[in-house]
């Protein structure tokens, strides 16, 4: 019996409309406009107005993508959304983003691999098809990490940005998904981590005071552990899928920061210009991150058919995950 390939039939994407430049940060915390750009390579950032949740984002995204793949909402059989945002702990955001593009076909379930949660969910709805129970999954990647940021905390607050992106996967002919590495090290969990909100320490004043439903994160030691993380992902993932790395025409990293970027591209050996980057317009989208990297890479002409990519994510858990397509 022959095995299932799995493609990309459609892509979307969404971010919110207001624009948080680094001069806007400056009025908030002590910080520059210099500073962020060069330490991380952030301009500015889009966030969602207050009461958005991540699945109004994603919505718009998915809407989007299944048009792309030119499908009809009913058409979807599952939504796997990527998120570790979702609009409240009950019931999944999945659900909500099923309610709000009609996909009333769907199963539909969250994924939590934090930034990884696209790349996360794709290699899981690929599955779903090899495995012969769907045709037509909707993936998506999506967070409003805005809500848990502490908007005084310097070292977190410039990084992050609100966003969504969607894909539609199918049976495809030919290429499509070659590869997949996933991967997790859970003895770093506290590295990077919203403290609060869930089983262990549910809200009460005291959590709200010491603001531990936001974002915390020890910069420095995520930086080297991500681009360790990245790298061998990729390596290993296209060993997999018996490509060179020198044969990759377009390398969509996550979006964290522009030197975890440039270190990997050079751990790699791949050159800039096979490296797409967004992350100034952007910041830190979290599971959206390599989502929007893909939709605009694809926009931009820098992906055409038959080209090989590589996208790699990393993120809190921590867990990363690097996939290699045939487009
Ligand atoms: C957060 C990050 C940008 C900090 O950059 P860095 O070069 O490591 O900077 P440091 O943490 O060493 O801080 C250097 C100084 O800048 C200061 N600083 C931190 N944020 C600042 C800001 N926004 N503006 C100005 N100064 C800032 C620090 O307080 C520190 O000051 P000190 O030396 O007086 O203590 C960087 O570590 C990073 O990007 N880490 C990975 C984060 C990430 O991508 N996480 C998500 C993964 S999914």
């Amino acid at each position: 019996m022959s095995v299932k390939k799995v493609g990309i039939a459609g892509l979307g994407f969404y971010v919110p409309e207001k624009v948080v430049t680094n001069h806007d940060l400056e009025k908030m915390v002590e910080t520059t406009d210099e500073w962020i750009r060069t330490r991380t390579g952030i301009h500015e950032r889009r966030i969602a107005e207050k009461g958005t949740g991540t699945s109004a984002l994603a919505a718009k995204a998915a809407v989007q993508a299944i048009g792309n793949a030119h499908l009809k909402p009913e058409d979807i059989e599952l939504i796997i959304a990527g998120t570790t945002t979702p609009d409240m702990p009950l019931p999944s955001c999945a659900c909500f983003i099923q309610q709000k593009i009609g996909a009333k076909n769907a199963a539909a379930f969250d994924l939590g691999a934090a930034c990884a949660g696209f790349v996360y969910a794709l290699a899981a709805g690929e599955q779903f098809i090899k495995g012969g129970m769907y045709k037509n999954v909707l993936v998506i990647g999506a967070d409003l990490i805005s809500s848990y940021i502490d908007w005084t905390d310097r070292s977190t607050c410039v990084l992050f940005g609100d966003g969504a992106g969607a894909a539609v996967l199918t049976e495809t002919k030919s290429g499509g998904i070659l590869s997949s590495v996933l991967g997790s090290d859970g003895k770093y969990a506290e590295l990077l981590k919203i403290g609060a909100g869930g089983s262990k320490s549910p809200a009460t004043n005291e959590t709200v005071n010491a603001k531990d439903h936001c974002l915390k994160m020890s910069g420095g030691e995520v930086f080297k552990l991500a681009v360790r993380g990245m790298s061998d992902a990729v390596k290993k993932c296209c060993e997999m899928a018996g490509v060179r790395l020198e044969d990759i025409k377009c390398f969509i990293p996550h979006q964290a920061n522009q030197r975890i970027i440039d270190a990997v591209g050079e751990r790699l050996g791949l050159p800039a210009e096979k490296v797409f980057v967004n992350l100034q317009k952007y910041g830190n989208t979290s599971a959206a991150s390599c989502a929007i990297g893909l939709y605009e890479a694809v926009e931009q002409g820098r992906i055409k058919r038959g080209d090989k990519i590589c996208l790699a994510t990393f993120g809190s858990g921590l867990v990363w995950g690097a996939m290699v397509i045939e487009w």
